[in-house]
C-alpha cells in the first residue's frame, strides 16, 4: 500500500487544495492530509477545526475518493510525520513558476533530512491556479466575497465575524 502525506496550513482550505487532494487520492492508496499546528502564523480557525472542516468538505465534494483520505493535525517536521505514517511520499501543489523556488528548496531539504521520502508535485488545475489562502484571508477580513474560491462551508464560516 502506498501512502502519501499532503502537509500544509490549509488556512483556509481552497478549491485548489481540494483539487490536489482528489487527484493525489487517485494516485495513492492512502492520502493523509496533515494540517500544521503553527502558533506563529495567523489563523482563521485552529488546526483541529480546520482538519474537521477538510474532512467534511472531502466527504461532501469528493465521495469517490473520501475513503482513501485521512485528515489529521501535526506538529514538528513533515518528514518525521511521514515516517510515523509509513508514507514514502510528500504531496505538494504547484500553482505557478513562482511557487517552484520555495517548493524545490523544501523538497531538497526534506530529501536531505529523509532520503527515503520523495516529494511529488501536482500542477493545480488551471482554473484554481490564482488562488491563495493568504489572499482569501485578506478578502474575507474586509468582508469580500470568497465564494468560488473555497468550498461553500468555508465561505459560510469566513462570513461569520470572528470572536
Ligand atoms: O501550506 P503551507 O503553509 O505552504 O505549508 C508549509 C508546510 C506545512 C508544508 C511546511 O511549513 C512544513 O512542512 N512545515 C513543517 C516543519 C518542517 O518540516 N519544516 C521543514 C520543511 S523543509
Amino acid at each position: 500500500m502506498t501512502t502519501a502525506v499532503y502537509p500544509g496550513s490549509f488556512d483556509p482550505v481552497t478549491l485548489g487544495h481540494l483539487d490536489v487532494m482528489q487527484r493525489a487520492a487517485g494516485a495513492f492508496d492512502r492520502l493523509v492530509v496533515a494540517v500544521l499546528v503553527n502558533p506563529r502564523k495567523s489563523v482563521t480557525a485552529d488546526a483541529q477545526d480546520r482538519a474537521g472542516e477538510i474532512r467534511a468538505v472531502v466527504a461532501e465534494s469528493a465521495p469517490d475518493v473520501a475513503g482513501r483520505i485521512e485528515v489529521m493535525t501535526f506538529e514538528g517536521l513533515t518528514v518525521d510525520l511521514a515516517t510515523r505514517l509509513d508514507a514514502g511520499f510528500i504531496v505538494r501543489g504547484l500553482r505557478a513558476v513562482s511557487d517552484f523556488e520555495s517548493e524545490m528548496q523544501m523538497a531538497h531539504t526534506n530529501r536531505k533530512l529523509r532520503p527515503t521520502v520523495d516529494t511529488v508535485f501536482f500542477m493545480t488545475a488551471l482554473e484554481h491556479a490564482y488562488l491563495s489562502s493568504s489572499l482569501i484571508r485578506e478578502i474575507a477580513s474586509f468582508g469580500g466575497d470568497v465564494s468560488g474560491m473555497v468550498p461553500p462551508a468555508v465561505t459560510r464560516r469566513l462570513r461569520l465575524p470572528t470572536a
